[in-house]
């Protein structure tokens, strides 16, 4: 009785030990996928290759999460049983009709959302990129954000926006981190909306055009990472590079507003390779790839993975004004890479 006993004990040990390494290993393999960068696919170019190859490029090199601006059919149906996680966002210029008209919210959703389940990965919708306080379609954004919500009347895909810095009336030292009056008007509500609704809020993050608007008091290797030593000593947060500052700032600025659960995605950030100031294939690289490595840290504030889409996948050749709108790519539009990247995850 007791030997057979003794070898069910064992057997079922050893059912424990094989179980906890089976859910080791999954554990692994969610949380290698939930490391991973994203990358952004502007279409702003006549030279781009097909979309399906697009997409195949996506997946030899691993990035598994990707930004499109606008509801492609011809995207979502080249993404369809890929995989990729998927932001997709609502054009400036339809906030209006979304937010005043709740049946074309309804169609929006339909044509390019549920046509697509579940062979689209969809993660988040985003009404508007950069619409600043003051432009006509800012009054539209939160209604057409609601409207979308309830015709989606899912948990799993969430409704945001896109914001850019400027919207921080300061920035200096983080911990002072607060939205301008212009723009609390405008993005009070939004971010009431997005901790009722457990939403982040995107934000596109450039330390790229902070350093070229002022090159005298920012270090390049505070903008690229790079920065031997602490730059910025605020209270017992320590800076040693502009990214995360500028990152740690509006999460100050969310806490002010009622935001604190609120989390940042960064909806793009990038370096040009060409076309200006600093423009250069070397710094570029650098830039890239430490920002790929933070994305694994977070900020100082927040010391945890941060969701970073690298703007973007292509040089984009029908973007301006400025020539280095046009080097942002991470592949030439011939698919060759421009940077030897290690790995996006
Ligand atoms: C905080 O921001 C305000 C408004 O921009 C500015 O006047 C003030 O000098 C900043 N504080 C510090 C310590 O820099
Ligand atoms: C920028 O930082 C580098 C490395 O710490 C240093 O050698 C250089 O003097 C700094 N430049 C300026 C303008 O502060």
């Amino acid at each position: 009785m007791a030997s057979i006993f003794e070898t069910r004990k064992k057997t079922s040990m050893a059912a424990i030990l094989l179980l906890l390494g089976l859910l080791f290993v999954i554990w692994v393999y969610f949380d290698a996928a939930a490391r991973s960068v994203g990358v952004c696919y502007g279409q702003i170019a006549n030279d781009l290759p097909p979309r399906a190859e697009v997409i195949d490029l996506y997946k030899a090199n691993g990035i598994e999460r990707m930004r499109i601006y606008n509801p492609n059919s011809e995207t979502l149906e080249a993404l369809r049983g890929s995989n990729i996680e998927l932001i997709i966002g609502v054009y400036n210029d339809d906030a209006q009709n979304l937010a005043n008209n709740a049946a074309a919210a309804n169609d929006w959703v339909q044509t390019n959302i549920k046509a697509y389940l579940p062979d689209v990965k969809f993660r988040y919708i985003t009404v508007g990129n950069e619409i600043k306080p003051n432009d006509p379609m800012a009054p539209y954004v939160l209604p057409a954000m609601q409207n979308i919500r309830a015709s989606i009347a899912s948990e799993e895909i969430k409704v945001s926006t896109v914001i850019e810095m400027s919207l921080l009336g300061s920035s200096f030292p983080p911990s002072n981190g607060s939205f301008s009056d212009v723009a609390t008007s405008y993005i009070n509500p939004i971010v009431a909306f997005l901790a009722t609704t457990g939403a982040p809020l995107f934000a596109n993050v450039y330390p790229y055009f902070s350093y070229i608007s002022n090159t005298k008091d920012i270090n390049l290797t505070y903008a690229l990472f790079t920065s031997p030593g602490v730059v910025v000593r605020d209270g017992n947060l320590e800076y040693k590079n502009l990214f995360a500052a500028s990152v740690d700032a509006l999460y100050f600025a969310l806490e002010k507003v009622g935001g604190a659960d609120v989390s940042v995605i960064v909806s793009e950030s990038g370096w040009p390779s060409a076309g200006g100031v600093a423009a250069t294939v070397e710094n570029a690289r650098t830039y890239y790839s430490n920002l790929i490595s933070n994305s694994k840290n977070g900020t100082p504030k927040r010391p945890e993975y941060l969701e970073t889409y690298l703007f973007a996948m292509f040089d984009e050749n029908q973007k301006g004004p400025e020539e280095t709108e046009r080097n942002f790519g991470l592949f030439f539009p011939n698919k060759q890479p421009k940077y030897q990247l290690t790995s996006f995850a």
